[in-house]
């Protein structure tokens, strides 16, 4: 029998912190399942694979179709999943702080909104149900929620980025849900810290693959005990 390769299934791997999770992962000689809506439009995912090309398997999925997801889920039937990193998300065609422009008390606009939540929401909701399976089989099953201090209540002193932070609330309220229902499976809610990418801007804190190395160490740490928390990139929990 062909011994298994640790796999992991990254959403949005073609740009930002889920391209940085893709690299990471093969370099470490893990399996990448690396989903983008184009992928052969990323010059970097292309090179990625160019340089891993038994690891990085780079497959087209746009998180909003649904049906697209039951297909890729169906296609990869007989796989086993050991991190499924729901990734992908939006601040809207704009990235921080450009992007507040459309999402306050006086200028919400409100198409933007819906599309924030059916991406950064409804999306990781729907691929995580499609990929249960997959993740079942795993020794050692983990689900990640890619969220955002933004997404915490506790924290939010300034309000403002009202759609992105209510998709954010939402996904750790799923995260907490999903965690309850499935007792055998890790499921956190990771908040990154504020990274240099299209969406964090360049007047961010965090190098991007600073944040990704720091995520993938709590990755390999953190417990069922653990399940349903919303933690930073050190592990630590996140009030929300
Ligand atoms: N950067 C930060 O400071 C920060 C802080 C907290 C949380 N986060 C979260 O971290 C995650 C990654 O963000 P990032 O900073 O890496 O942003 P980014 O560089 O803007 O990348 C966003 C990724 O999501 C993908 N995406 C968007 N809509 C999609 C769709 N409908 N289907 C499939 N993929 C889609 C994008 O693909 P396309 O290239 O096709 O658009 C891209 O790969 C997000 O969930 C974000 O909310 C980021």
């Amino acid at each position: 029998m062909r011994s298994h390769v640790p796999t992991v299934l990254i959403t949005g791997a073609n740009r930002g912190i889920g391209l940085e999770h893709a690299r990471a992962y093969a370099a470490q000689g893990w399996r990448v399942l690396a989903c983008a809506r184009d992928p052969a439009r990323s010059q970097a995912l292309v090179e990625l694979q160019r340089s891993y090309p038994e690891q990085i398997e780079p497959m087209a999925l746009d998180v909003t179709d649904h049906a697209a997801v039951d297909a890729l889920a169906s296609e990869l039937n007989d796989e086993t999943i050991d991190v499924l990193l729901n990734n992908a998300g939006t601040f809207g065609p704009q990235g921080f702080p450009d992007g507040m422009a459309y999402q306050g008390l006086e200028q919400m606009d409100y198409e933007i909104w819906r599309q924030i939540l059916e991406v950064n929401l409804l999306s990781p909701f729907k691929v995580a149900v499609a990929f249960h399976d997959h993740l079942a089989r795993a020794e050692r099953p983990l689900l990640v929620m890619m969220t955002s201090d933004l997404g915490s209540i506790a924290q939010n002193t300034q309000g403002k980025s009202y759609a992105y932070r209510t998709s954010k609330a939402g996904l750790n309220m799923v995260t907490r849900g999903i965690a309850q229902e499935w007792p055998d499976i890790i499921v956190i809610a990771m908040a990154p810290g504020w990274c240099k990418t299209d969406l964090g801007g360049d007047i961010a804190h965090i190098e991007t693959k600073d944040s990704v190395r720091e995520q993938q160490r709590t990755f390999a740490r953190v417990t069922l005990e653990e399940s349903g928390r919303v933690l930073d990139r050190f592990g630590a929990v996140v009030a929300w």
